[in-house]
């Protein structure tokens, strides 16, 4: 079985990954960014998919969004480890506001949830070597009902500034989407008109791809933005998860045209820790999140998360996947129903040859998508596109165990549980 899966992967593999290389190379468009912020994705946590907009803190004092809630988990990640790995943002998403602006048209954080003010909060985080993100919506009201930018754009950032918020994300619920090229384009100015450095987070192409036929302007946005969402919102379970996957590998082409330093896409949250994905699944989500260069923000429970999910996240060599410092995003170069293998150039790399491809490092993740049992499967490395005449130290990431040394001619051999992964890097010896 395994021999004849092998020869037939192997083959279909080659000219894929052909015609990735080729394509990626002749369409990768860069252009310099202006606010000099996320040379490498964001880490953080995130409040949306775990707490959603729980606003009866009378009812769930721990759960709901509130001061208490964001400064748990800032105390979780300072004392569990997770900000020494990387995650140093802690972001505020919808429903942290008053139902209404102040007399003089300024955003109110809910005074009995937010006491001591949003400020406060991020001397907090400041305090303690981490940065707060927070969530806007542009249009007449937040997806959830609260007071929206639109009419109080200049307001609002200044407004973010005095706070010294590090992060906005920007979301587009309930806005016409011809408006948001313009919409988003001049909030960004606004912003950098304060003078304080934040992260922009657009919700801009996502409601363009899913809610309208409008294409969207990829170089805009890419200038304009530092990360962008690109699919809908994700949930814990592995339908969720794989769809998600597979909008980014189908649309890679696209997607990862202008991805590099300071501009990411972002298909959404971390799921792990949380009720509905198992732990060979979380691996999938970390790994594949790494491949892609996204941003790794959890969204889960910080003070209820067993080990074998901390371990995942807190596993210094898939974040350094992440944040390797070329910023090349992955690209798939196989699919079909049982498997995809995923490519994504690292350092160290040494481009030597004129097309300069292969004499790099990488990071190799085959994923099972089957549900029914484990797969085995075999491929050369140099149908994966690894040519380099050196040779590669291969290990597995979440194993932590080297394997071998091995060149483009080798074969590589992994076992993939159900709706598991096999991560390694190869990296140039
Ligand atoms: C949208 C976004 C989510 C979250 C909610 C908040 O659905 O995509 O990420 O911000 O709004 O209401």
């Amino acid at each position: 079985m395994m021999s004849s899966m092998t020869t037939m992967w192997s083959s279909m593999i080659s000219n894929v990954i052909f015609m990735a290389f080729i394509t990626i190379s002749i369409m990768k468009v860069m252009s310099c960014l202006d606010n000099g912020l996320c040379l490498t994705p964001p880490m953080g946590w995130l409040s949306w998919e775990r707490f959603g907009c729980n606003v009866k803190c009378h009812i769930k004092p721990d759960d709901c969004i509130s001061e208490k809630l964001f400064k748990d988990m800032a105390d979780r990640l300072v004392s569990d480890g997770y900000r020494e790995v990387g995650y140093n943002r802690i972001n505020i998403d919808d429903c942290w506001m008053s139902r209404s602006r102040t007399k003089d048209k300024k955003l109110l954080p809910d005074p009995k949830r937010f006491p001591n003010g949003i400020r406060h909060l991020a001397d907090y985080m400041h305090s303690r070597g981490l940065k707060l993100g927070i969530y806007q919506n542009y249009g007449l009201k937040t997806c959830m009902g609260y007071p929206g930018l639109i009419g109080y754009q200049k307001v609002d950032a200044q407004t973010f500034a005095d706070w010294q918020i590090d992060m906005i994300k920007i979301d587009a619920c309930f806005t016409p989407v011809h408006t948001l090229d313009k919409g988003y384009e001049d909030f960004g100015d606004v912003l950098n008109q304060t003078g304080r450095p934040m992260v922009y987070s657009c919700s801009w192409p996502y409601y363009q791809l899913h809610t309208s036929t409008v294409i969207p302007n990829w170089n805009l946005i890419a200038d304009k933005c530092n990360i962008w969402r690109t699919y809908h919102d994700i949930h814990a379970n592995w339908k969720d998860l794989l769809a998600t996957i597979d909008f980014v590998g189908d649309n890679q082409q696209v997607l990862n045209r202008n991805v590099g330093p300071g501009r990411w896409n972002d298909p959404d949250m971390l799921l792990i820790g949380n009720k509905g994905l198992t732990v060979d699944q979380s691996m999938v989500q970390m790994g594949i999140w790494s491949v892609i260069a996204a941003p790794l923000f959890m969204s889960n429970d910080l003070r209820h998360i067993t080990q074998e999910f901390k371990n995942i996240l807190l596993n210094k060599e898939v974040i350094a996947i992440n944040q390797d410092p070329m910023g090349e995003p992955g690209f798939r170069v196989f699919h079909n129903e049982t498997l995809d293998i995923w490519v994504r150039p690292l350092m160290p790399s040494h481009p030597q040859h004129d097309s300069g491809i292969g004499d790099t490092s990488y990071a190799l993740a085959f994923v099972n998508r089957r549900q029914d049992g484990q797969i085995t499967v075999g491929v050369k490395l140099e149908e994966l596109g690894l040519k380099t005449s050196r040779s590669y130290r291969m290990r597995y990431v979440f194993a932590k165990r080297d394997l071998s040394v091995m060149t483009g001619a080798d074969t590589v051999r992994v076992s993939i549980p159900a709706t598991g992964i096999r991560l390694l890097t190869a990296i140039l010896d």
